[in-house]
């Protein structure tokens, strides 16, 4: 299948706009090594990425003639902190690394936001470039330039918006990716289509077991199609002031499950319960059908996603987290609510409502008491 090239412009800012590479094989880094005068490259990974792709991308580099370091850290949200972060930053200073440095993010989400915030700060800001090897960070967090680490009040709660100089997709990343993980990168996309592309929500349904069982044409057209919605979404709002906080559909409540189960749940796994929450929010609130919450619950479920799964949550200690999340302004939380499938409200200028706690309760609550 021939790469396909998708271009992330922001208007005004012609300076940023950068190349979103998809395709197979494109560890061959002629097709993609940026030409500017680069002193030397930072490959920014985690163990487990290090063990599949580690040698073979620091080869790759090394023979297209580039002087180049590679540096790993633990894998997992639980190691996107400060200290990950310092441990990083002072083995570049150690390795003198200078402005004209190169970091190149090769890993999931945890890897692109720890390796895009170190870029973002480093010297006041190097080049890097993200290369996603999970589903997840391919559909959705390698766009855009969100970069942050996790603080012990919350996710992401510091970090800067940084673009990188442009992404590289190889979907051959994806074979070695567990079913669990395929899951993850699954719930993503999804929340993508719920919330913008019903027409590639019902294809992703239908498909979904081929899918799930890691078919690579399929889940190359899944990447293309979220990559798509979510560079138009960014290039209309790049610093979330309006529009792009519809991509935090499901993520209130996900961040809140992730942070009260300590991080131990995968990020998608969150979302997919927080989907769960929010649309069903959405139904109490009558703006979202029984029929559309049915399909999301049916969607879900055939991932392994069910509403009584909730039952060993506090609900109270879920909403008592959802206030300190960065979206909200005093103590008042602000969902993203569903339509229809594919559309989201939009009311006074805003895509995001106050929702009270009992109304979560509510949701929370039915969902535990019913069997999808
Ligand atoms: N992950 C949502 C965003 O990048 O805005």
């Amino acid at each position: 299948m021939k790469p396909i090239e998708i271009v992330l412009s922001i208007p005004g800012r012609p300076a940023v706009d950068y190349p979103i590479l998809v395709g197979a094989n494109l560890f061959a880094v002629k097709a993609w090594l940026p030409k500017t005068a680069i002193s030397q490259i930072v490959i920014i990974t985690d163990n487990t990425v290090e063990k599949h792709y580690g040698a073979q991308l620091l080869g790759a580099l090394q023979q297209a003639g580039s002087a180049c370091l590679l540096l790993s850290f633990r894998a997992g949200e639980r190691s996107k902190n400060d200290t990950t972060k310092r441990r990083l930053e002072n083995a570049m200073l150690q390795h003198r690394c200078d402005r004209s440095t190169l970091i190149v993010a090769l890993g999931g989400g945890v890897v692109g936001d720890m390796a895009g915030f170190i870029a973002a700060t480093y010297l006041r800001g190097v080049s890097y470039l993200q290369i996603p090897t999970t589903l997840l960070a391919m559909v959705d967090s390698c766009v855009g330039g969100k970069t942050g680490i996790n603080t012990p009040y919350g996710k992401n709660l510091v970090g800067a918006i940084y673009q990188p100089m442009g992404v590289v997709v190889d979907v051959n990343c994806l074979k070695t990716l567990s079913k669990k993980h395929r899951i993850n990168g699954l719930v993503e996309a999804i929340k993508v289509f719920l919330t913008y592309d019903a027409a590639s929500f019902r294809y992703t349904v239908l498909h979904l077991s081929q899918m799930l069982q890691g078919d690579q044409a399929l889940l190359q057209d899944l990447v293309i199609r979220a990559i798509k919605i979510k560079a138009g979404v960014v290039s209309r709002d790049e610093t979330e002031r309006g529009e792009r906080s519809v991509l935090n559909f499901g993520h209130t409540m996900g961040h809140a499950l992730e942070k009260a189960s300590d991080y131990r749940v995968l990020h998608g796994h969150a979302v997919a319960y927080g989907i769960l929450v929010e649309a069903t929010i959405a139904y109490l609130l009558g703006l979202l059908d029984q029929q559309a919450l049915n399909e999301i619950k049916v969607c879900l479920a055939q991932l392994g996603f069910h509403g009584k799964d909730l039952q060993s949550y506090d609900v109270d200690q879920l909403i008592e987290i959802t206030k300190g999340d960065k979206k909200n302004q005093v103590g008042q939380v602000r969902y993203v609510l569903l339509q229809d499938i594919g559309r989201v409200q939009f009311t006074d200028g805003v895509y995001v409502h106050v929702v009270g706690d009992e109304l979560v309760r509510q949701a929370f609550n039915s969902l535990i008491s019913k069997d999808h």
